[in-house]
């Protein structure tokens, strides 16, 4: 291992709504099975909102835990990084209210798209920017509301996604623990197989686009799926060749949560037993940029990752977007 941390990993925290919505419920709502659900994804219940909660509130509630986790006031941090798709409004960055409500009067914040890979995304301009810029206590949070933009008539996609938050303190790194190397990526060129096409300077809200359900999420599954696969395997491999790690060094993968047969592929590919393949999907669905922190702050309460512990983690994303991160916790 020859690359050496910068930023580690000082607290963890999560938030996910109350409310159910399960299989059964979604029976319901459209022309779906909880069979269907679980052959095709290994989704059993996802976490949804009240119509109408802010992220920041949600993401404030991950933050103050991490906070706490990592004994580290609010004052203290310098810098807040939201990655997310789904904040407050269009502007002003969530970031900033989110700033506001923990009372992190002393950071510079801002909002970071790149859908769910926005957590590895924002992780890996953190640790740049302490490297680089001095930056020392910094709050990195992935949070989602994706049921404010599912279109409830599309079983092909309304059945896949839930809300929640997740948030991690970074601090500078001690006994070369922290995140050792990150690998990012994006193709452009695939930006029409999972987009929200409503809402911005394309398709303004107006009455018409807003009846035509343009503010909703538009995919193409089989496709994006197929991508997800080949990105997600090769940025891992790239991740480990450039950190000089072997897959069998790591002591958790932590898959972005998309769907069970995707991890299962990514996870056999390096032969990876299931034991340590961190799996949460059946209990939250998909929540984009959430799934990667609230999987670490789960892991780490659960005691599935121990100080000294080398984690995997990889994401694959609307963009496209991928990401994949090697850390010492
Ligand atoms: O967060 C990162 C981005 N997102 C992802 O990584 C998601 C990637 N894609 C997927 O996970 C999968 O493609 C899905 C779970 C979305 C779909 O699974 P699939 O095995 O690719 O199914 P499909 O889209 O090929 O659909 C198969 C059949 C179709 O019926 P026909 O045409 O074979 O008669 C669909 O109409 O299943 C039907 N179908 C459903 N049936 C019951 C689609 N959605 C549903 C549903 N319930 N909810």
């Amino acid at each position: 291992m020859h690359k050496t941390p910068h930023a580690m990993i000082y607290g963890t925290g999560r938030s996910v709504p109350e409310k159910v919505l399960t299989n059964a419920d979604l029976e319901q709502i459209v022309d779906t099975t909880d069979r269907w659900i679980m052959a095709r994804t290994g989704i059993r219940e996802r976490r949804i909102v009240e119509p109408g909660t802010p992220l920041s509130d949600l993401a404030s509630a991950a933050a103050r835990e991490a906070l706490d986790n990592a004994g580290v006031a609010a004052e203290e941090i310098d810098l807040i990084i939201l990655g997310s798709v789904t904040g407050d409004m269009k502007f002003p960055a969530t970031a900033c209210i989110i700033q506001d409500k923990i009372g992190a009067k002393n950071a510079v914040a801002f909002d970071l798209s790149a859908a769910c890979s926005g957590f590895l995304y924002s992780l890996q301009v953190a640790s740049a920017m302490m490297a680089a810029a001095g930056y020392r206590r910094i709050l990195v949070i992935g949070a989602e509301i994706l049921t404010s933009m599912v279109n409830w008539q599309d079983r092909d996609t309304c059945v896949l996604f839930g809300d929640g938050a997740g948030a991690v303190v970074l601090g500078p790194s001690v006994d070369n623990r922290g995140i050792i190397h990150s690998c990012l990526g994006s193709d452009g060129s695939c930006a029409n197989l999972l987009f929200n096409p409503g809402c911005g300077s394309v398709n303004p809200p107006t009455p018409e686009n807003a009846a035509a359900k343009l503010h909703t999420i538009n995919m193409a599954g089989k496709e994006v799926f197929r991508h997800a696969v080949t990105a997600m395997t090769n940025a891992m491999q790239q991740v480990l060749q450039e950190a000089g790690i072997a897959p069998e060094q790591l002591n958790l993968l932590i898959p972005h949560q998309a769907n069970l047969r995707i991890i299962e592929a990514v996870a056999k590919r390096f032969h990876v037993p299931a034991e340590k393949v961190y799996v949460n999907v059946d209990r939250l669905g998909n929540t984009s940029s959430a799934s990667i922190p609230i999987a670490i702050d789960e892991a780490r309460r659960a005691g599935k990752i121990a100080p000294g512990d080398l984690v995997g983690m990889v994401t694959f994303g609307a963009g496209l977007t991928w990401a994949s991160s090697v850390i010492r916790f």
